[in-house]
């Protein structure tokens, strides 16, 4: 067993986003069938979080259209599964299935808050204050997303202050968590540590923060470990490397749920993930969508190849 280096976290938590943010990026369709098995299996190995799906738009995300058949389908099992909501009509499907966590979606940029929600920045907020007091009122847990943090595709890099100032915003309306997103994974480490320190600067706690980041320039392993020596021990991830948003050009996919649990492995932090039942799920799933997972850890071990370093 590696023993934990001084200045990182012990354990962090593993926020399994694959079945969401990675299903909602793919041409195919997967029948809901195999999506309640990968969040099942995903389950099964050992994820503590698993997000299941949204309950937006059906136009605007087909490839999640099935989400109340999947969320009835999982049943108990999907009960503390969180789903994304972006307004009072998406919470209202999620408290008809029981369910118990929700997920609002800001963007630090005007651009994108409308190509993502077709509303502004301002409104977006408009949008999200109802949604968030009533699940609260419900007794729900509301974690929020804010994308965009290190850089958006139509306009350019983005202003440290400006994503502080909304990502408070959002967590301000009553979540538990802010996850800060690198949507289109432009991200670097001194970029991520600048972040960090602008948000410890605002009073934000590591506790209250969760790292999201996409893997499109290679950055994303190395901007994780950034994240953990500034003490973050909450880091979303998707298996097999899956993922993307629809509503942002160049964005690819979710840091790999494998890469990472191999990173943590190796520096002697805990997750409590089993690594060979996670990379079956990924070969699995693969095999489902036609294609190699994008993992290199899946690869790897996928074909039987190596031990962990743990
Ligand atoms: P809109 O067209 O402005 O909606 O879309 P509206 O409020 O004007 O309503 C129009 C119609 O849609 C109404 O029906 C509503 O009832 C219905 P009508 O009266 O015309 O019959 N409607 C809904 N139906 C089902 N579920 C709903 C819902 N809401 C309204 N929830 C809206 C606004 C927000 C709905 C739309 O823009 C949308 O669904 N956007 C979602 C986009 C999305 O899911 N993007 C991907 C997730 S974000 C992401 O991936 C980033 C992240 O991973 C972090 C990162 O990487 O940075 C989280
Ligand atoms: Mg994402």
């Amino acid at each position: 067993m590696v023993e934990p280096r001084e200045g990182l976290p012990d354990r962090v938590l593993i926020y399994e986003v694959g079945p969401r943010d990675g299903l909602q990026n793919e041409a195919a369709i997967v029948p809901v069938d195999a999506k309640a098995e990968f969040v099942r299996r995903l389950i099964g190995a050992g994820l503590p979080v698993v997000e299941a799906t949204s309950f937006v738009h059906p136009r605007w995300v087909p490839q999640l259209a099935d989400a109340a058949d999947l969320m009835t389908r999982l049943g108990d099992a999907g009960r503390d599964c969180p789903v994304l909501v972006p307004n009072e009509r998406g919470l209202d499907r999620a408290l008809e299935l029981g369910l118990r966590h929700v997920a609002i979606f800001g963007s630090a940029t005007e651009t994108f808050a409308q190509r993502n929600l077709n509303r502004s920045l301002d409104e977006q907020l408009a949008m999200f204050e109802p949604t968030v007091r009533r699940a609260r009122e419900a007794g729900l847990d509301v974690r929020a997303y804010v994308s965009m943090c290190f850089g958006d595709p139509w306009e350019g890099p983005v202003p440290v202050a400006q994503v502080v100032d909304v990502g408070k915003r959002l967590f301000d309306l009553g979540a538990s968590q802010l996850s800060l997103g690198d949507t289109i994974g432009v991200g670097t480490a001194g970029h991520v540590r600048s972040l960090l320190d602008a948000f410890a600067a605002a009073g934000m706690t590591v506790g209250q923060l969760a790292m999201h980041f996409h893997d499109t320039y290679g950055q994303a392993l190395a901007n994780a470990l950034a994240a953990l020596e500034c003490g973050i021990t909450t880091f979303d991830a998707s298996a097999g490397g899956l993922g993307g948003c629809p509503y942002a050009k160049s964005a690819t996919g979710n840091l790999a749920t494998e890469d990472l649990v191999w990173l943590l492995n190796g520096l002697g932090i805990e997750h409590g993930v089993d690594l060979a039942a996670l990379v079956d799920t990924s070969v699995w799933m693969a095999g489902v969508l036609g294609r190699p997972s994008p993992s290199a850890v899946v690869r790897a071990l996928g074909s039987g190849a190596a031990e962990s370093p743990a």
